[in-house]
């Protein structure tokens, strides 16, 4: 049996994964890939106690092994867009393929990378980088290759789903669950790139790229992320039979692609609502399949080296293979990808769920429907509760119809100037996928 050589670059909670798992499951693994995959090297500054590396060689500078002509697959672990850039640069000016798990590079830099790689014939494989061990980038370039895809929507961050499937069950707050998220080693230690949605708005970038045909680019995407969001909220989402979840969502329409990234009602019967804790899922719909829902784990050590190394099976049993035959990164060749306006958050139709504290007093709501009503907007349902703090304001809670945001945006304007209404309103925009 041939043999591919593989550098793995970090060794961290993934790259712990890859090299045990690729230990532990050698036979079957081999088999698929009709070679032996032998881990030449690993390139880490220091050892991990979670993996025995035995009599693999350990290099401290990862720059080596990108460069080792020996190596044929490098595993890029390490994250970031910086060095990770340089050291996935190198490799491919070294004539090395690639396989990594990083959506920030990909989302970032993926286009250029990606035109390196197929200017020298290679590959770079990033099965790892979107929902974890859920083989979504295949499902979608590949197994849905008939299709013309008219929308996505996924829970792509298993730390904010973690955070509000706590609050939901437990009515926790947001910065308790954190914590404890931060406690489990869901959660990075900075955050913000999960709570914030900017690794969602990473993914989403890497799928609607898939799905629509365009080159990847974050321009134009809206992010909102979860820190806002109160367990009141949720709770009152539950009484009108709706469960918050933080999506990413990309439709394609006559008038551009949305794409965004937010909190979402999604009624309680629909399947997504019922992807809790750090679980993924992506729901997709096309043209000839109909809707079609991936679930699973989004990350860890072995489901994320499981996706990995997928990757490096594919490119291991191609690796001789005329560089025409391969699937391509994004699809199809990199000339056909055609760029789409992104749609402005204002154009977007959607319905919408409105929580703001109003005076006690009769005719106060009627000046709030006549206004919703002035606006065109339509009410599906409206609550009126009794306020945290007791006084003479409750809350009011309105669903609407399907609106143009930038109608509610008016709407809420008008809203909030009324003496009767006091401080902002809260809004989350609620999607009904599957129904
Ligand atoms: N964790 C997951 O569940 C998951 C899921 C999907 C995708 N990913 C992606 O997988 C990648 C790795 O994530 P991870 O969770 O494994 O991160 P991690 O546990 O922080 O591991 C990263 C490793 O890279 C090492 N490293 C960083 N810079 C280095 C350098 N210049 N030279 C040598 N080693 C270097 C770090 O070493 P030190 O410890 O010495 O800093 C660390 O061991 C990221 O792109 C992440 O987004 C992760």
């Amino acid at each position: 049996m041939r043999s591919v050589q593989v550098g793995i670059c970090g060794l961290g909670t993934v790259g712990a994964g890859v090299f045990n798992l690729l230990t532990r499951n050698s036979q079957p693994i081999n088999a698929r890939a009709n070679c032996a995959i032998n881990v030449l090297q690993v390139g880490a500054r220091r050892d991990n106690p979670n993996c025995d590396t035995a009599d693999t060689e350990i290099i401290r500078d990862i720059f080596d092994v990108a460069k080792n002509p020996q190596v044929d697959i490098v595993v890029e672990l390490i994250g970031g867009t910086t060095v990770a850039y340089d050291l996935v640069m190198t490799a491919l000016d070294h004539g090395k393929h690639v396989v990594t798990a990083n959506k920030a590079l990909i989302a970032e830099h993926g286009m250029e990378i990606f035109a390196v790689a197929a200017s020298k014939g290679l590959v770079v494989a990033y099965e790892a980088a979107v929902a974890g061990g859920i083989p979504i980038i295949k499902a979608l370039r590949e197994g849905l290759a008939a299709n013309r895809i008219n929308w996505l929507a996924g829970i792509i961050n298993g730390t904010t789903n973690f955070i509000l499937s706590e609050m939901d069950s437990k009515g926790r707050d947001f910065e308790d669950v954190l914590v404890e998220a931060q406690q489990k080693g869901y959660a990075e230690a900075d955050p913000t790139f999960d709570v914030e949605g900017i690794d969602a708005a990473h993914k989403l970038v890497i799928l609607a790229s898939l799905a629509f045909g365009m080159p990847l680019s974050l321009e134009g995407l809206f992010t909102d992320g979860i820190t806002n969001l109160e367990p009141q909220d949720v709770a009152y989402a539950r009484e009108l039979g709706y469960v918050v979840k933080h999506l990413g969502i990309a439709r394609s329409s006559d008038q551009g692609v949305e794409l965004r990234v937010h909190p979402t009602l999604v009624p309680e019967k629909s399947l997504i609502a019922a992807v809790n804790d750090v679980s993924n899922a992506v729901m997709i719909d096309a043209d000839a399949v109909g809707t079609t829902l991936f679930y699973g784990p989004g990350a860890g050590s072995e489901p994320t080296a499981s996706a990995v190394i997928a990757d490096i099976v594919d490119v291991a049993r191609t690796i001789d293979a005329e560089a025409d035959a391969r699937v391509p990164a994004l699809g199809c060749d990199l000339s056909l990808l055609q760029p789409r306006p992104i749609m402005d958050i204002e154009d977007i139709e959607t319905s919408f769920y409105m929580r703001f504290s109003a005076l006690d007093k009769p005719g106060v709501l009627s000046d709030i429907t006549k206004i919703m009503a002035d606006s065109s907007i339509s009410i599906e349902a409206i609550i009126q509760r009794e306020h945290p703090v007791g006084e003479d304001y409750v809350n009011v809670i309105i669903l609407t119809n399907v609106t143009k945001e930038k109608l509610l945006d008016g709407a809420v304007e008008h809203i909030e100037q009324l003496e009767t209404v006091r401080g902002s309103i809260h809004f989350i925009r609620v999607e009904h996928l599957d129904q």
